[in-house]
This record gives C-alpha cells, structure tokens and sequence, in this order.
C-alpha cells in the first residue's frame, strides 16, 4: 500500500481541495455572490435591479470597466462594438471546413481561437485604449461568429451585423434571417433575450471563467483564453446543462411523460441519471437569476400564447421536487438553465445553439476576469497536488514484461 503520509512529507504540505470547493483562486471586484443567502451582485449592483432596468450592453460595460456608463460612454460603445463585427473573410473558408452536423460549441471554440490568426497583436492590458479596443473587437466578433455557427449548420449564407439595430436584436436578425425573407422583430423575444444575457454576464470563479483566468495567466491571449472559456462552458455538468435540460424533457415525453418515474430514478443511487437544471455549486439557496427568469419564463410563454406538452414536463418535475425530501434536503433548487432551455425553446432557438446562447452572455465576464487578473499581476495559475501512485520502480525490458 502507498503511504500517502510518507509522500506527503517528501513534497512538502499541499492542501487537497479536489474540485476548488473551498479554495479561493484569486481576489476580485467584480462578482459578489453569496450561496446561502441567494445573493448575486455585479461590481455592487443587485442582480435583480440589473436585470429589470439595464441592458445587456450597459451590464456588460458595467462588468468589464467596473462603472456604469453614461449616456455618452454607452453609445461609444454601441458604436464602437459596431464598427468591429465584421469578421475576416477567410475566417469563412474555416467554418467551411465544418461538417454541417458539428457541434456549434465546438465551431465556437475553433472559430475564437481562429480569430487570433487574424489578429496576432497582443493587447497590452495596461494600455486603457488598447484594452478598450480589444474589448470591442471581442464583442462584436464573437456575437457574429456565434450565430454564423447555426447558419453553418442550417446551410444558410453567412451575414452581417445590422448597423441600425441593437446588439440583441442582431442576435435575432443574424441566427434566423434568410434571404427571401427580413427578419421580424418581436419586442418580447429580444427583452427575454436581453434579461438572459445579463444574468449570465458573470458568475464569479465558475468552471468557464476559471478555465479563461488560468490559462490567461501564461499570458496568452483574450481570443485564446475565450476559446478555452467555450470548451469548458460547452460540459453538461456547467453550460450545457440548459441542453442537458431539454434533450431530457423529450427523453421523458418520449418515454410516455411520466415525470414521477424520473424523479425516482434521480433519487436512486444506483441510478446515474441526474435532474438536469436541478442543483448548484454555490447556491444551496435558490438560485437568484432562476427566481428572475422563472418570472420571464412565465410571461414569454403567456405572450407568445406557447403551449407545449415539454413544458409542462418541466412544470411536473418543478413542482414535485420544491416540496420532494430528498431534493429540499440537499437543496437542489431549479438553476437558471432548467429556466433558460426553456425560454430559448419557445423563442424557437434550437437545442444545440442553447449553449452558445450561454457564451454570448457570460463573454463580458470572460473579458473582465481575464482583464483583472492580468491587471493583478497574478502569477501563474499553477496547482499541486497529492502523488497517490507507484514509489520508485525498476524499469523492465519489453521481453521481460
Ligand atoms: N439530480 C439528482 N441528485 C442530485 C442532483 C441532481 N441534479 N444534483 C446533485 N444531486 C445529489 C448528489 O447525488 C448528491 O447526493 P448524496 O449527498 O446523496 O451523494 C448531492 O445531491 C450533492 O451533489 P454533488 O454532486 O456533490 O453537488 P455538487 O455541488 O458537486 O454539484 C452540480 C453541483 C454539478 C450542479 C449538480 O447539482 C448537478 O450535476 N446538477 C445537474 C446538472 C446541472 O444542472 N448543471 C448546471 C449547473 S448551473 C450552471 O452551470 C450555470
């Protein structure tokens, strides 16, 4: 048997935090969240009064300069952001290189990694105009190559951003319009959209933005470090669960829509299947932006007049598990991801895309961890750990083994 405790003294005292439960990574200004209490604040502002008076623009101004903007700084911003969407051409050529049936998480992460081909400089973070731009440039081409990830795989030509419309509604216009038909605003669905986006823009040391800070801090670039914030976002253990979500409630509807039979099985430990869009981390409260979204889930579904045998799958676990022992007693509350799959689905956005829609609202985040952390000067993100394998062994030739 190996003596851990031998080991131990031979390397040195390593704290063993498997999975960071309890080990703080860093000091930072931008997110406060308390888990107990179901608190969640950007750069001090409550959630809930981002959510019902800001935009997703001026949040993320918020998030990335620490400030909200005024009238005059949002606007720049707006226009700023503008002026970067348009993408370099042979950017095109790459996405065309994508089976059709690639996951768009996986088109993103190349398709933001492929940007710092075209835009090798790196940003020198304490230049405030430089950083600025790159802020920009981030914004705007990632907004376009995310949805360009959906038209690669409807087959639909690639397009541009619409200068005389908002950053929400050129999500809008950019995923669905088709040549032989403009695309239709409807006001709802881009105020839905909007609330999503904010209450995503951050959520403090998460797996993705984790991922974004540590590899940032080899100093390699925002484009680089974003690409490696989308691989980790895209597991459906963090945000891919608003997938995991629907793809489960048509398993359920599929399987005659019995949610009672799925509950059991969630509560079986012999069973792997879990409750996808059920438990968190941090919050062993409710979820703060699921009690937001919950609201607007309610009023999208009453506006748009959508009635949908999957939603209601998702009503029956919803309620069950609120008053089910074993889900009150390890405070498995509805996340936000049980809520937005369900949005995103009666928005008419396509389960593969829910992810990405995820990325586009945590992208502020990214940028403003990884800025941070470079403006800290932090050193290398660099863990030990503890060496549980073989002590010292003799090598055996390969006719010996
Ligand atoms: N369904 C059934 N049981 C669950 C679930 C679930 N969704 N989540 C946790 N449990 C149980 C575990 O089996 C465990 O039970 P035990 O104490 O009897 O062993 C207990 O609750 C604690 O679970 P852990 O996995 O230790 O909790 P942890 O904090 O590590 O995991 C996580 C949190 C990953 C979110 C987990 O709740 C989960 O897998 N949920 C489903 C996936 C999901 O919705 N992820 C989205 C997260 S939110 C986001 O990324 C924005």
């Amino acid at each position: 048997a190996i003596d851990i405790e031998k080991l131990r003294t031979l390397t040195g005292a390593i704290t063993l935090d498997p999975g960071y439960k309890n080990s703080g990574s860093c000091q930072s200004e931008i997110t406060f969240l308390d888990g107990e209490e179901g608190i969640l604040r950007y750069r001090g502002y409550s959630i809930e009064e981002l959510a019902e008076k800001a935009d997703f623009l001026e949040v993320s101004y918020l998030v990335i300069f620490g400030e909200l903007p005024t009238k005059d700084q949002l606007t720049k911003f707006e226009n700023d952001i503008r002026k970067h969407t348009l993408v370099n051409e042979e950017m095109k050529n790459i996405i065309d290189g994508f089976p059709k049936t690639a996951h768009p998480m996986g088109v993103l992460s190349s398709l933001t990694s492929a940007l710092t081909a075209f835009n090798p400089k790196p940003v020198n973070v304490e230049n405030e105009k430089e950083m600025y731009e790159a802020v920009c440039k981030t914004m705007g081409k990632f907004l376009v190559i995310a949805t360009w990830t959906y038209r690669k795989m409807k087959g639909y030509p690639l397009n541009y951003y619409d200068n005389t419309k908002g950053y929400v509604e050129n999500f809008m216009r950019l995923m669905f319009e088709i040549p032989t038909e403009p695309y239709k605003m409807n006001p709802i669905v881009t105020n839905a959209l909007d609330k999503l986006f904010i209450l995503h823009a951050d959520h403090e040391q998460n797996c993705s933005t984790s991922t974004v800070r540590i590899v940032g801090s080899s100093h390699a670039g925002l484009f680089a470090s974003i690409s490696a914030g989308v691989s980790a976002l895209w597991g459906p253990l963090h945000g891919g669960a608003n997938q995991a979500v629907l793809e489960m409630l048509e398993a359920i509807q599929a399987d005659g829509g019995d949610a009672e039979k799925y509950m059991a099985k969630a509560k079986d430990k012999d069973d792997p299947f879990r409750l996808m869009g059920f438990g968190h981390r941090v919050y062993k409260n409710f979820d703060p932006r699921a009690r937001i979204i919950k609201k607007a889930a309610d009023e999208v579904l009453n506006d748009l007049g959508v009635d949908d045998p999957i939603l209601d799958i998702a009503k029956k676990l919803e309620a069950a598990a609120l008053v089910d022992d074993y889900f009150v007693s390890r405070k498995l509350y509805p996340n936000v991801d049980f809520y937005s799959g369900i949005i995103y689905r009666a928005l008419g956005i396509p389960t593969d895309m829910f992810t990405v829609m995820f990325a586009i609202g945590r992208l502020p985040g990214w940028i403003a961890q990884w800025k941070e952390m470079r403006l800290n000067k932090e050193p290398i993100g660099r863990p030990r750990q503890v060496y549980t394998g073989y002590p010292l062994r003799e090598f055996v030739p390969v006719e010996k083994r």
